[in-house]
Parts: C-alpha cells; structure tokens; sequence
C-alpha cells in the first residue's frame, strides 16, 4: 500500500517519463532497527539509472574520491588500494557497475546489483548469500560531504566494493550473507549477534600487517574523520579480533567508535565464519551484552583509549 502511494506521487511528478521515475530513491517506510531507526527502500534490484547522474554528482564523486585517497595511502590496507585500481575504480566519473562488473565476476564471481538504498535484512543476507552486493545508485549532495546518516553511492561503492576482488575477502562476504540467512530464522537475538560481527568487521574493521594497523572496514574508508581517529585518536580502544567478544559488543551509530577490532589477516576471518554459529547463539543467550567502550580482561589490547570526547549513553 505504501509502496503504491509512492509510485503514484512519483507518477504525479513525472508523467509520461518512465526513465526519469526510476531516478527516484523510493523509500517504503522507516523501520525501527539495532541500527535506530532506519529508512526502508524498495526491495527492487534497478538497472544504474547512470544516464540521470548530474555533473554536479560526477563533481561530489570526484571530490570524495580524491579526498579519501589522498589521505588512504599508509592508513588503509594495501589490498584495498590494490584492488580499486585493478578493477579501474578512478575519480573522472561516477563508474558504471556494469563495467566494474566485469572485473569483478572475472576475479572473484561477485555482481554488483543497484538498489534504492537500505534493503531489509533477510533481502540484504541473500543478495550476499549468492555473491551480489547491493549497491545504493544514487549519491549525497555536495552539503552532505562530510555526513550522511545511510548509506549511499559513495559509501558502498568506494567503501565496500574494491575488496569484493580479494578472493579471501570475497568468500567471507558470502559466508556472512549465508549466516545471515540462517540466523534470520533464528530469531532476533541471533540476528543483533551477527550484525555486530558485520559492523566491526566489514564496516569498522582494522588489520594488523608488518607496517602497522590499517583500515579495511567500509565505514571508515568512505569517512575523512573516520579515516584519521580510528588510528591517530588515542581516545578509542584498538582491541585484537575475537568473534564471539565481538558479538557481545554494542556500537554506535551517531559518532565515531569507542572501540575498533584488530584482524591478523582476511584468513582469519573466514575461518571464524566457517562454523554453524547454532553454539555461539546458545552461549550467548546467558551472557549480557558488552557496552562498547568497556576493555576485558581478556582482551588483548593494541591501544586502550582514553575516552576523551565519549559521550555515555548511545551504544545500541
Ligand atoms: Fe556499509
């Protein structure tokens, strides 16, 4: 029904142009989610409206590109770097999927699929259950550079895709949608587990490597501020990776982290995935769940933070 009100105002603002309809974000409803609440688009999978994109969108593509690759090099992981200029990932334009498209599928089978913008859940875990990551077709303006409260073009095509090509990465991706699917008929308590492991992993992850911590999460390379105060800030933990700690763990979505998990390498998370995670749900069920700042004794601790700046409530 909703769905259907919104089809008809946009036919109201653009009779007879069915090409331009589709360049429309067509939200359905706002959902009340761990994440707060969240708008919820169509679940329809569109062709890239690419035709439609404005200079002034190429303009805020290429602002936000130079910008985080003028400051990446030396802070986010040489993979990533790697992999976006092997797939031509570059600033002149906002790139068509279909032509990332085909590095992607030659390397590591994986299609990008465009979408409206935030999927639910169950939609979201089977997309990358069969290796297609749902990429939101549309971009920010140029007053919204430095924060967006969902995720667009910019945030999932640069933050998220260019890892898509390393075949380790690639396989934990599919892993996590297949978990997904599986802990969606679970319940809701499963559920909140694994998007945790999705948050500080894909979205806030760091990795260990011989030349010191480096960035691989989508969150933090799709963010300027992110980008320096997940490594230069001495007010946040950086804690070594450990799956079940990490599911415990609250976060926030209004400000930077209070804490960033630290992988040894992408093998290792695979191999935390590979298990059925039925167990880790049993256990859990009797354990509270940990307030993100908070530093165990079992942690092994790269950095503790200060806390400076932290506000106390927040953590979802
Ligand atoms: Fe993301």
């Amino acid at each position: 029904m909703v769905l259907w009100r919104n089809f008809a105002k946009s036919l109201r603002a653009f009779p007879g142009r069915l090409a331009l309809m589709v360049a429309i974000p067509q939200r359905v409803e706002h959902l009340q989610t761990d994440k707060g609440s969240v708008p919820v688009y169509t679940t329809t999978v569109v062709e890239q409206p690419w035709d439609s994109y404005t200079d002034v969108d190429h303009d805020v593509w290429r602002t936000l590109f130079r910008r985080q690759r003028e400051i990446l090099p030396g802070r986010a992981c040489r993979e990533f770097l790697e992999t976006q200029d092997a797939m031509g990932m570059g600033e002149d334009q906002i790139p068509k999927f279909s032509e990332l498209n085909a590095q992607l599928q030659a390397k590591t089978g994986w299609t990008l699929v465009g979408v409206e913008g935030l999927l639910p859940e169950l939609t979201f875990f089977e997309h990358l259950a069969n290796r297609r990551f749902p990429v939101t077709w549309w971009i920010r303006k140029p007053e919204q550079l430095d924060y967006l409260s969902e995720p667009d073009l910019f945030h999932d095509l640069f933050g998220h895709v260019p890892l898509l090509m390393n075949p380790v990465f690639a396989d934990y991706m599919q892993a996590y949608g297949l978990g997904g699917v599986k802990a969606h008929g679970i319940g809701p308590e499963a559920l909140a587990e694994l998007t945790r492991l999705y948050w500080y992993t894909v979205e806030f992850g760091l990795i260990n490597t011989d030349e010191g911590l480096r960035i691989y999460g989508a969150g933090i390379l799709s963010s300027k501020g992110e980008s320096f105060y997940c490594l230069e800030s001495t007010a946040p933990n950086r804690i070594g990776f450990d799956l079940t700690r990490i599911m415990r763990t609250r976060y926030r979505i209004d400000t930077f982290q209070k804490t960033y998990f630290v992988i040894n390498a992408f093998e290792q998370l695979m191999k935390a995935t590979e298990p059925d995670f039925r167990p880790y749900y049993s256990e859990l069920a009797s354990q509270e769940t940990i307030p993100a700042g908070n530093v165990l004794a079992s942690d092994r601790v790269f950095h503790r933070g200060t806390g400076e700046g932290w506000s106390s409530a927040g953590d979802v």
